[in-house]
């Protein structure tokens, strides 16, 4: 992994508004997504997991933010985004919430304190097409959760698609539910109506 790498950055967007994030011909983030995530955050609440603390990876649309505030009533609710004008919108939402903690930054060279999240939700882009974009392995990614992470803590990440999950050392996977989802336009413009929902926990 390289750590000499930019932690935050300015993009020229195709397309910004508040339905819709294009970057170099790939989306970002649509709206589209906001019916598997009602149907992921209802069923999360159901769950009754411990969520006083919460680290969130990328702000995109915000629509995860708004469900992880109204179903899983967070104590703190750290929001980690590495662009500058997506930040500027994380700041605006965190104006009125109290327990929001917003941070401009790669979260992956972010200092996170040890054994402090109890629910994180990691829905980062791969801006991989930037040179300065940190690479990380998802394993990588894995070993840093599991330092911030509390031992019974659990990890949430969107899964888009009907086929397998893959395994991460270190970690049992759970998949809580597959559901039909209204139709997701994807990265590269396809569409998908299957998604799941995954919970990883230490082991
Ligand atoms: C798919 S969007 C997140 C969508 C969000 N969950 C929502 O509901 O709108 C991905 C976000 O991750 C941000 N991002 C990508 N890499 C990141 C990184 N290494 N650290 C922090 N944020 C990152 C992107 O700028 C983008 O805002």
């Amino acid at each position: 992994m390289d750590k000499l790498k930019i932690e935050n950055f300015n993009l020229k967007f195709d397309i910004k508004n508040k339905d819709l994030l294009v970057w170099n011909n790939e989306i970002i983030m649509s709206r589209t997504e906001e019916d598997y995530f009602k149907k992921m955050f209802i069923i999360l609440e159901k769950l009754n997991l411990c969520a006083n603390s919460i680290l969130e990876i990328g702000f995109g649309l915000g629509i995860s933010s708004n469900l992880i505030q109204k179903h899983l009533l967070p104590t703190k609710h750290h929001i980690v985004e590495i662009e500058a004008n997506i930040f500027k919108d994380l700041l605006v939402f965190s104006q009125d919430k109290s327990g929001v903690v917003a941070t401009l930054g790669d979260w992956r060279l972010t200092d996170l304190p040890e054994k402090e999240y109890d629910f994180i939700f990691h829905d980062a882009y791969d801006y991989g097409a930037i040179s300065e974009y940190a690479k990380f392995s998802y394993d990588d990614h894995y070993l840093i959760f599991s330092k911030i992470l509390k031992d019974d803590g659990v990890i949430c990440h969107p899964h888009f698609g009907d086929g397998p999950v893959r395994d991460v050392p270190g970690f049992k996977t759970t998949i809580v539910e597959r559901l039909k989802v209204s139709p997701i336009t994807m990265w590269d413009q396809s569409i998908c109506e299957d998604a799941a929902i995954v919970l990883r926990r230490k082991c």
